[in-house]
C-alpha cells in the first residue's frame, strides 16, 4: 500500500475549512495544504499577528480569525460569529507538559486547551450549521 500524501486530497473547492491553531506547526501546513486542495480555510489563532503572517505565506483562500480554545469566552464568540457553511473542523491547537495553570474558567490549562475548548467548539459549531 503506498503512503498517504497531502497529494490524495481531492479537489476542496467549495469547501469550508477551520484549522485552530493554524499559526504554526502541523496546523499551519494543513492550513497551506487544505487551501491548496481549493478549500477556504480559515486560520483560527490565539495571535492575530503571527495568524497573519503564516497566511500570507499560504496560497489560496484564506482567512484568519480570533479564537483562544482554552478560553471558553473566545470560544463562544468565535461560535458566534460563525454564519455559514462549515465542511471541516480541525481541532489542531494544542499544548502538552506545561507547568501548573488555570485558565480564565478556572480549569487546568492542558486539559482546557485540548479538550474541553475543542469540545465546545465543536458542539458551538455544530449548533450553528
Ligand atoms: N508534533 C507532534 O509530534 C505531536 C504529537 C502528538 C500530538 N500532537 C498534537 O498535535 C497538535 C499540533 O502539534 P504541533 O507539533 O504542530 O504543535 P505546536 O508547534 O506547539 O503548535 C501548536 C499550535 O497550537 C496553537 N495553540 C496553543 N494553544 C492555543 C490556544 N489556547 N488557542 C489557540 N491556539 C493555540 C499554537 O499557537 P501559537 O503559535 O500562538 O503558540 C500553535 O499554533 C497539538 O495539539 C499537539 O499536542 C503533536
Amino acid at each position: 500500500m503506498s503512503k498517504w500524501t497531502a497529494a490524495d486530497l481531492p479537489d476542496l473547492s467549495g469547501r469550508t475549512a477551520v484549522v485552530t491553531g493554524a499559526s504554526s506547526g502541523i496546523g499551519l501546513v494543513t492550513a497551506r495544504e487544505l487551501a491548496s486542495a481549493g478549500a477556504r480555510v480559515v486560520l483560527a489563532v490565539r495571535n492575530l499577528d503571527k495568524g497573519r503572517k503564516a497566511a500570507s505565506g499560504i496560497t489560496g483562500q484564506t482567512e484568519v480569525r480570533q479564537l483562544d480554545v482554552s478560553d471558553l469566552t473566545s470560544v463562544r464568540a468565535f461560535a458566534e460569529s460563525w454564519t455559514g457553511p462549515l465542511d471541516l473542523l480541525i481541532n489542531n491547537a494544542g499544548i502538552m507538559q506545561v507547568p501548573l495553570a488555570r485558565t480564565a474558567d478556572g480549569f487546568e490549562s492542558q486539559l482546557a486547551t485540548n479538550y474541553i475548548g475543542p469540545f465546545a467548539l465543536s458542539t458551538l459549531l455544530l449548533c450553528r450549521t
